[in-house]
This record gives structure tokens, sequence and C-alpha cells, in this order.
């Protein structure tokens, strides 16, 4: 009996967002987008919180026409979204009226399935989104924010999906964003929460520190029904294994992929001559393409590894590296072991550095980090101890709610701040997510005169 997997193709979002910093203009897209469509894949990622922003910020493009223009040629795969549950395409929490009208609204625009994650796995913070996707009709997969630690046991991610699957998720993914889930681990993780959850299993995982082929060969033996992969013009690196490769070596071992490898073969053909363009523009740093197994040691991403790096050389201070390293594991476990995800990586990173720096641990604190203690970002994994609670926010309460339920409606305010630019809901909700990157888009749209150009700088975005 043939076993059955399930590919989704990042190149339009997590690929491009991982190789060149989600540059990829809608006009590369849309001449491929037939034979994607056509190669069998149960779902193409397509937005999300750097792909909306690059969008308005970079590209000059509505990204709410992207997804309608795409929308229009696909009729058979899924469409895909990433939504960092309250906190919609950004970092901070939103009221509910504003979740719920940008998850409404990208049902209602083409978006098939939304993949919801908070970065602390809260899951409280899913649950207005989780909510709204199944109003609007959409497709709600909660997402497991993967790390490790002394708390992130195979129990804990396990109880998580339960949880999940109770607030309503039509399917579970597994979200190992710094690629540090290694194959026999997978296999166990995706044994037990199939065991424990009758729900679709998705796996995600990066390139990054080159296990993450083994990883999928891991995964599928023990169950998972989908992965996700990128077509290998935008693959290997801080991306997503290389499609092709990754079906080819599943359908030897007895796996029914589905895909049309002729298709996938003309998707690869049509985005190398893509993906040169880039490099030659020098936006397709080879570094991303590197193998990190650094990752698996400090158990740190590898983008983090560079931002303390280059921070400390900034300062001449790049003999404190491995003093700073050693010192962010220590600074996790004080803050109850929060994943090292953007915007804890960097939260987590900027502490770690004060501590060593200032010679003294707590001397210095970023509001983030107060702000996170108070409990504004939600529930840490682990409780903080009081006797660092005390050190970073001395006798300040700390909010037990979810962090939402403190945000009055928000909607009529951001509807009233940009009503001279915006002509429809999708405009007010581009305001809301990035203000001032919106405003001056939709400024240049609506006034000839208005004077803000366009930003070309070259800026690595980091979600
Ligand atoms: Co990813």
């Amino acid at each position: 009996m043939t076993k059955k997997i399930q590919i989704m193709e990042t190149v339009l979002r997590d690929g491009q967002q991982s190789l060149i910093a989600t540059r990829m203009p809608t006009s590369d897209m849309l001449p491929i987008i037939k034979t994607l469509d056509e190669a069998g894949y149960y779902a193409l990622e397509m937005w999300g919180g750097a792909t909306f922003d690059s969008c308005i910020r970079f590209l000059n493009e509505d990204p709410w026409e992207r997804l309608r223009l795409i929308r229009k040629e696909v009729k058979n795969a899924k469409l895909q979204m990433l939504l960092r549950g309250q906190n919609l395409l950004g970092y901070k929490n939103y009221a509910d009226d504003v979740v719920r009208e940008f998850v409404e609204k990208s049902v209602k625009n083409g978006i098939d399935v939304i993949r919801v994650f908070d970065a602390l796995n809260d899951t409280r913070n899913l649950q207005t989104a989780i909510t709204a996707a199944k109003e609007a009709g959409g497709h709600c997969q909660t997402a497991i924010s993967y790390t490790t630690s002394d708390v992130h046991t195979i129990d804990y991610f396990v109880t998580l999906a339960k949880e999940m699957a109770s607030f309503g998720a039509d399917s579970i993914c597994i979200k190992d964003m710094a690629g540090v889930l290694m194959p026999q681990t997978g296999f166990e993780l995706v044994s037990r929460i199939k065991d424990a959850v009758d729900l679709p299993l998705e796996v995600h995982t990066h390139a990054t520190s080159g296990i993450a082929e083994m990883t999928y060969l891991k995964v599928a033996e023990a169950g998972a029904d989908i992965i996700d992969t990128a077509i290998s013009s935008f693959a290997g690196g801080t991306s997503q294994p290389a499609t092709e490769s990754v079906a080819m070596a599943l359908e030897e071992l007895g796996f029914d992929t589905g895909l049309n490898m002729t298709k996938v073969a003309e998707v690869a053909e049509y985005f190398n001559p893509i993906r040169d363009r880039f490099r030659n523009e020098g936006l397709l740093n080879p570094k991303v393409k590197d193998v990190e197994p650094k990752t698996l040691i400090y158990q740190v991403p590898g983008g983090m590894l560079s931002n303390l790096l280059s921070q400390l050389t900034e300062q001449g201070l790049q003999d404190k590296y491995d003093e700073v390293l050693a010192e962010v594991p220590k600074v996790r476990a004080d803050l109850g072991y929060p994943p090292l995800v953007t915007p804890l990586s960097q939260m987590v990173g900027t502490q770690a550095l004060m501590n060593v720096i200032s010679g003294e641990r707590y001397k210095l604190i970023p509001n983030e980090i107060k702000d996170y203690v108070r409990g504004l970002y939600g529930r840490p994994p682990a409780p903080i101890s009081d006797e660092i609670k005390q050190k970073i926010i001395g006798d300040e309460t700390v909010v037990t709610v979810r962090p939402a339920d403190l945000i009055a409606p928000q909607l009529p305010n951001f509807e009233e701040e940009i009503k001279e630019y915006a002509k429809s809901m999708e405009d007010v909700l581009m305001y809301a997510v990035f203000p001032q990157q919106a405003k001056d888009f939709l400024g240049r749209r609506e006034d000839r005169f208005y004077d803000v150009p366009l930003q070309t700088v070259n800026v690595k975005i980091d979600y």
C-alpha cells in the first residue's frame, strides 16, 4: 500500500523571505502560477507579515491585490498564509475587532488556509483568530512554535496540540523556525501527536542546520500528512529543503506525494533565472545558503548568532562573544524559556548582551523585557521566579488575563486616522498592521504630490 504525504510549496513566501528578504514582486510570480497550481501541491504559501510589509515598503504593490491576482489563477492548490495570532502580521497585540476583520478579509480575498501561531505558544493569543477563520469559512491551522528547553518536552507539545484541537483547529503544524528539530525527536513528536489528536499534521522546518531533509524522512515515516518545501531555485540554507529532492526521496521510499514532477521541473526552470537575477543584484547574500550546525550546539537560531556577533563587533567587543553566548540560555531560563523566535530572540539576545557588557546582570533592562515580564506578551512557557520578577519590574503586578482583553476596540480609530487615503476596509487594515508604511503607500497612490519616496535601501527584514 502506498502511503500518502502532501507537499506545501513555500517559494512565494518563506522561500523568498528566507533567501532574498521577501523582495520578489508579483510580476515574477504570475507567469508561473498556473503551472504551480497544476503541479499537485497541497497548498501554496504566499502571504504573511514580511510579504505584506515588503509589498508596501519596497515594491510599491498592494498586497491585497497580489492575493486577488494569484487567487484568480489557482483552482487546485490551496492558498495559505501565516498569521502571528493576536499580533496579526506584527509584534504587538491588536484588539479583537481588528483581528476578526483582518482574518475575514483575508479569507474573502482568497486565502484558504490560515496558519496561526503564537511565539510563546499561549493558546489564548490564538483563540480570536481561530474563531474568525472558521466563521469566515477558512481552514484554520494552528502552529506549535517548536523549540528546545527543559520545559519543551514531547509531553508539553502533545498537551499543546490537544488544547489546539479543543479550540477548534482544523489541522496542526509543528513549526520549527530555527531548523533545530532532530530526526528522531521529529519522529516521536509526530507519532505522539498523531496518536493524541485526530487532525491532519504538517511539519515545517528550515534547512539552516543541515538536518532538515533527514527530519522530513523521519516525520514522513511517523505519519506526517504534509511537509513544507521550497522549489530548488529558492531552497536550502535558511530556506526549506528542495521540493524535488525531498519528493524524489519520498517516492523512492514508497510515498505518493501527488506531485507531477514534470510540472515541478518547469517551476524550477522558471525560477532559476529569477534566483540568478537576485544573486547578481546582491539581494541573495551567499551567507544565507551556508550550513550552520552551531544552531544545534547552542540551540540558538543562526540569525541570532550572526546578529549578536555584529552588534558586538560594532562596539569593538567581539572578544565578549563567547561570554554573551553563554549568557543567552541563562537569560532564557530566567524568563521562563520563551522560544527564541522574533521578537523574543532579539529581546533575549539584547538582555544577554546588556548583562555581559554592563558587568552586572539586569542592571540595564530594555522596556520590551519589562513588558514581557509584566505579562503583556502572554504567558511564559514556565513561571518566572519571584527573584527575577523583582529585579525586572519590582513590585508591579503581573497581568494574568489574555493581553488583548486589556485593549479596547481599535478599528474605528484606525478608520478615522487613515480616512484621507483609505478607500476600502482592506486599506484600513493595511494601515492597522503597518501604519507608517501603509500611510506612505496609500498617500503615494491617492495624492500625486505626496512626497515620501519608496524605500529602496537594502534592509534585511527579519520575521
Ligand atoms: Co519558516
